[in-house]
């Protein structure tokens, strides 16, 4: 079944999905555009899309069935419960909102009118995460211990909204809550403990710069930074398993995959090495024959796969089988949320906080 879509906040991501929804997801036609400034509104109507002249008249549209909310961070909330209270299924733009306690008021809502909603958690689709989360699937360098996710630029700037607080600016709130999706995500256990150490380097309102420390009830130690005033950059992904590394680069996905080879080791680990630092056992480089390269699995990732999925739970919904799930749950999200304000708390005391998430 065809679905058509009106997009609330025709900027940078706004008329990325609408690009990218007429080029590859033929079973939505975005049909209309709200933005609050006319400029924006006048652009979609030059390519031919209704430029609604308010908010009222878009959700009143009586031909969309469903609604993408791609505004600053605060205005989410409240265009997420009007556009379910007219009757539209929403797709919401990460972060789904300013903390919790709002994104719980929106599926309250969510639940009472019986509407899809969902949030737009694209980067589950990323090559190199999906590239990681194979590899742990698979067990192919053992078991995780550590994560490591970093992204880092050093552009110096949060343009926009993107730099002030009362719209839900700062990189905790922008790609904290990316990073902390896919590690949710894929690790299934509870949150147990969490850290943030959140620096304004340039900025004088939000954090341009973070550090994030969670620990699951598992074990499993995830460390996430967040970087814009960084020049020389890490990984974005170093993974320690108990058999092997796993190193990512780059978005392009160049890296390493390490893991050792059996029994081998016995035979060299009590020698001394004596290195320019010295002699030492722990540290001394471990002969290449006691270790293997493996080639990084090949993945193929579809974001078509996000708003395939939605339509398909749509359309359950409607023909009465109620028989698809979401790929991105707001449950999922609201305990990413419930992370997030507590990450907030921890950088205010510099304390770490014990949570059950
Ligand atoms: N998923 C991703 O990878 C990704 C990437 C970039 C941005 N985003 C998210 O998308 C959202 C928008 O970010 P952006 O980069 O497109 O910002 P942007 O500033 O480029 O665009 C925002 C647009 O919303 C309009 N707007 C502001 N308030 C509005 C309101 N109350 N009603 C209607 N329109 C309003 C503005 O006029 C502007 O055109 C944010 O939530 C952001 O976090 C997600």
């Amino acid at each position: 079944m065809e679905h058509k879509m009106a997009v609330i906040g025709y900027g940078g991501m706004g008329s990325f999905h609408v690009t990218r929804i007429f080029d590859i997801i033929p079973s939505i036609k975005v049909v209309g555009i709200w933005d609050v400034q006319e400029e924006r509104r006048n652009l979609a109507k030059s390519f031919g899309l209704i430029g609604y002249e308010s908010l009222d008249e878009c959700l009143a549209d009586p031909q969309t069935d469903l609604i993408l909310v791609a505004t600053p961070n605060n205005y989410h909330k409240d265009l997420s419960i009007r556009a379910l209270r007219a009757g539209k299924n929403v797709v919401c733009e990460k972060p789904v909102a300013m903390n919790a306690a709002e994104l719980m008021e929106i599926m309250d809502v969510a639940k009472e009118t019986g509407k899809v909603f969902t949030v737009h958690q694209n980067r589950r689709w990323d090559k190199d995460f999906v590239i990681v989360k194979k590899v742990i699937e698979d067990k192919t360098i053992g078991t995780p211990y550590v994560f490591e996710s970093r992204v880092q630029g050093s552009k110096r700037v949060l343009s926009g909204w993107r730099g002030v607080k009362k719209n839900g600016g700062g990189m905790l709130l922008d790609w904290g809550v990316h990073m902390l999706d896919q590690l949710m995500w894929m690790i299934k256990s509870p949150v147990v403990s969490v850290r943030a150490e959140l620096f304004e380097v340039y900025s004088n309102d939000v954090d341009d710069n973070c550090r994030l420390h969670i620990q699951f009830e598992n074990g499993i130690v995830a460390m996430v930074q967040v970087d814009t005033n960084c020049f020389i950059n890490q990984a974005r992904w170093h993974v320690m398993c108990t058999d092997g590394t796993l190193i990512i680069n780059d978005w392009s996905c160049n890296g390493r995959m390490v893991r050792l080879l059996d029994n081998k080791e016995l035979e060299w680990t009590s020698e001394i090495v004596y290195t320019e630092a010295g002699p030492t056992r722990t540290m001394a480089p471990r002969p290449r024959e006691t270790t293997e390269e493996i080639e990084l699995p090949v993945v193929n990732p579809s974001w078509s796969d996000f708003y395939n999925n939605i339509c398909a739970v749509i359309d359950s919904k409607t023909n009465g089988s109620n028989d698809v799930e979401l790929i991105v749950k707001p449950e999922e999200a609201l305990r990413v949320m419930k992370v997030i304000d507590l990450l907030f708390e921890s950088a205010k005391t510099g304390q770490s906080i014990k949570c059950n998430i």
